[in-house]
């Protein structure tokens, strides 16, 4: 269960792990073991691979969340060593698209593979300005166009402007995608991301291990995890 009463001056509908941000929906799993990563994440005390192996670990649970009725399955039978079986089985011909936004969306994603039968994954590189907070885009790796149903998770570990993932965002509906076929994962998220994220996109599904209530004057997500980047990367 997520807290309840949660920042009361915002509309939000409590559902058990579902809150309902104007037209986004933020799902926070109501697990122990998010909970738990969430902890090792935020002690600045945890060692850097220790962080990077729980960011991953946090990654897994909440890409299994938000797989939970999104992924395109097929039917057919299997010979088992007693008999034969009908059996349902995801669809190798519709890979989830996994964009992780450089270069702690990576760790996000890094048990991706173990989660998800079929993927595909495409490199966005953003880099904050300090100053202004504002996203350049240095990499991308996405095609120029992709099929129009495909199915997109986008990873970034931490939600809190709102202004790289929009971004990022905005280069995958250039290339044919509606926003509600994207589920974005993170690890933290902060009202200003939300609440953009919910005007600008109503109808996108957000999976989050927390949502932290503000942002301090350089935009980072208070209390937060600190730089989630550097923290995993030791740099
Ligand atoms: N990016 C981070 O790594 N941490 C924050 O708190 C905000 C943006």
């Amino acid at each position: 269960m997520v807290k309840k009463n949660f920042f009361p001056c915002f509309p939000l509908i409590l559902w058990n792990s579902l809150l309902r941000w104007c037209g986004s929906q933020i799902y926070v799993p109501a697990h122990p073991l998010v909970k738990h990563w969430v902890a090792v994440l935020r002690n600045e005390s945890t060692p850097p691979p220790v962080f990077k192996s729980a960011m991953a670990e946090l990654g897994r649970i909440l890409i299994y969340e938000a797989s939970r009725d999104w992924l395109v399955t097929m039917t057919g039978q299997v010979q088992t060593p007693c008999g034969v079986a009908d059996v349902e089985f995801v669809d190798p011909r519709e890979p989830i698209k996994v964009v992780p936004i450089l270069r702690a969306g990576l760790v996000l994603v890094e048990h991706v593979a173990s989660v998800l039968p079929a993927t595909q994954t495409y490199h966005l590189g953003f880099v904050r300005d300090e100053e202004t907070l504002q996203p350049t885009l240095y990499l991308n790796k996405l095609p120029e166009k992709l099929p129009e149903h495909a199915r997109v998770l986008v990873a970034d570990p931490m939600l809190a402007t709102g202004g790289t993932m929009i971004a990022a965002i905005e280069e995958l509906i250039k290339r044919g995608i509606d926003h509600r076929l994207m589920r974005v994962v993170a690890a933290v998220a902060a009202p200003p991301a939300l609440k953009k994220l919910s005007e600008k996109f109503p109808g996108l599904k957000v999976y989050a291990g927390i949502i932290d209530p503000e942002l301090n004057d350089k935009g980072y997500i208070v209390p937060g995890l600190g730089d989630a980047g550097d923290r995993s990367f030791a740099t």
